[in-house]
């Protein structure tokens, strides 16, 4: 058995998983996004000095065989800090990167939340203006809707990390107290109002006040941002909140967080602003932006939103032996076919011609070839999945007699 929160992937389960991959990647692309990867190993000090509190507490952490202290990656940002301040003047800036790794944390296991999961990062480096905060988000709400969900489905709530270091120094709080007066925010929707309010102090009531109205305050950075998305059309996928202040430590500005509308799931997506990781990281002072996307929340809302939604492998042809004697002729015909590029099986052992025919529609072959006395003369049937028409072709042939205006009309055909 697999360990607790660890996945198997039998084909189906790839399917799903390779379905949702291949969307996030076209979505990326559709942006002028660009792929880069890292090792899924690190050094412990990695994460350690940059991820916050709550990640490092779930990492999966222990000495390789080299008394060097190393780490699971819990999350893609320090790698891509790492790769960029090592190399940042090979490349123009701004970089719109994207990456599909798989991360590792040890969390109590619960619905949406397993140890492992797969999670589409795309991050932006070295441009600051909100412009590029605007594309992001897009770029998260595009994503969503690749997958058929709609404004209804999900939101993407807006907040901003510097509406609270404001709110935070005009209320003089303490820079050791920081952390907890922002974890209260982060949790005051899942615990009593008591509680916050206790955690929260003297500035408890205003606080209430901004989340239950965040328009009591202004905020110009997102103004800007959702101007930006109603300019795109996206604007009934946002909605501002200041509950939303993301549990990682590095993110200083805009920060934003998907969720389904139902409220049923845990978060889909997050990310925003950080502007001062890769200075603090590498010494690289470029700003930064990025989200990530888990397949873990995603995969539950797409299996009820869209029962059926997976990566469907066809076959281009399956080749049947209609006679063991002319197997010979069958694997060379099968050969030809990969050869030429396409998909093609065939039975590895004796099977009765009609179990042979089930396996081909089983594996939704468009084509069907069938190997029998006819090869002597060089010859095979050839059968259309979908208008179930048949013909004879010459083998050395058989890709011109695909085209549709090759086939003989439908009522000729047995
Ligand atoms: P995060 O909010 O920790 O952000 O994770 C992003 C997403 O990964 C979550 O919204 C959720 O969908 C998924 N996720 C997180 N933990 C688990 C888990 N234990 N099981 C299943 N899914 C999970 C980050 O990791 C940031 N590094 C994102 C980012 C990229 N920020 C800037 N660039």
């Amino acid at each position: 058995m697999a360990l607790p929160g660890f996945r198997d992937f039998y084909p189906d389960d790839c399917a799903f998983r390779n379905a949702i991959f291949a969307k996030w990647r076209d979505v990326a692309h559709r942006y002028g996004f660009v792929e880069y990867d890292g090792p899924p190993l690190e050094p412990l000090d990695l994460f350690t000095k940059k991820s916050g509190q709550e990640i490092v507490g779930q990492l999966y952490n222990f000495k390789d065989k080299g008394d060097r202290e190393i780490a699971l990656r819990p999350e893609m940002t320090p790698t891509l800090a790492r790769l960029v301040t090592a190399r940042h003047k090979d490349f123009k800036k701004p970089l719109k990167w994207f990456a599909i790794p798989q991360v590792f944390r040890y969390e109590r296991q619960q619905k949406g939340r397993l140890r492992e999961h797969y999670q589409f990062n795309c991050d932006i480096i070295g441009e600051a203006s909100l412009e590029a905060d605007v594309e992001l988000i897009a770029l998260l709400i595009d994503t969503l809707r690749a997958f058929g969900l709609t404004e209804k489905d999900f939101v993407v709530r807006l907040s901003d990390r510097i509406f609270w270091s404001d709110f935070m120094d005009a209320h003089a709080i303490p820079e050791d107290q920081r952390y907890a007066f922002i974890q209260a925010i982060d949790k005051s929707e899942r615990e009593p109002k008591e509680v916050t309010a206790q955690k929260l102090g003297p500035a408890a009531e205003e606080v209430f006040a901004v989340l239950a109205d965040p328009t009591v305050r202004k905020s110009e950075r997102l103004d800007t941002v959702e101007a930006g998305l109603r300019a795109r059309g996206l604007g009934d996928y946002v909605k501002r909140d200041y509950t939303v202040v993301r549990g990682l430590a590095y993110y200083t500005g805009v920060v934003f967080e998907a969720f389904d509308r139902s409220g049923e799931f845990r978060a889909i997506a997050g990310g925003g602003r950080y502007d001062t990781l890769l200075k603090n990281l590498g010494n690289v002072d470029l700003p930064a932006l990025g989200f990530g996307m888990g397949d873990v929340v995603l995969g539950e809302l797409l299996k009820v939103k869209q029962a059926g939604f997976s990566e469907i492998l066809t076959l281009d042809f399956y080749v049947a032996i209609a006679d063991e004697q002319f197997r010979p002729q069958a694997g060379a015909l099968v050969q030809k076919l990969r050869d030429h590029g396409d998909w093609a099986d065939y039975p590895l052992k004796p099977m009765k011609l009609g179990k042979q025919l089930e396996a081909a529609t089983e594996r939704h072959a468009t084509y069907i070839c069938i190997v029998g006395e006819e090869i002597l003369q060089g010859n095979v049937q050839l059968k259309k999945s979908d208008t179930r028409q048949s013909k004879l072709v010459p083998v050395d042939q058989i890709f011109n007699h695909l085209a549709p205006e090759t086939w003989p009309a439908a009522e000729n055909q047995r």
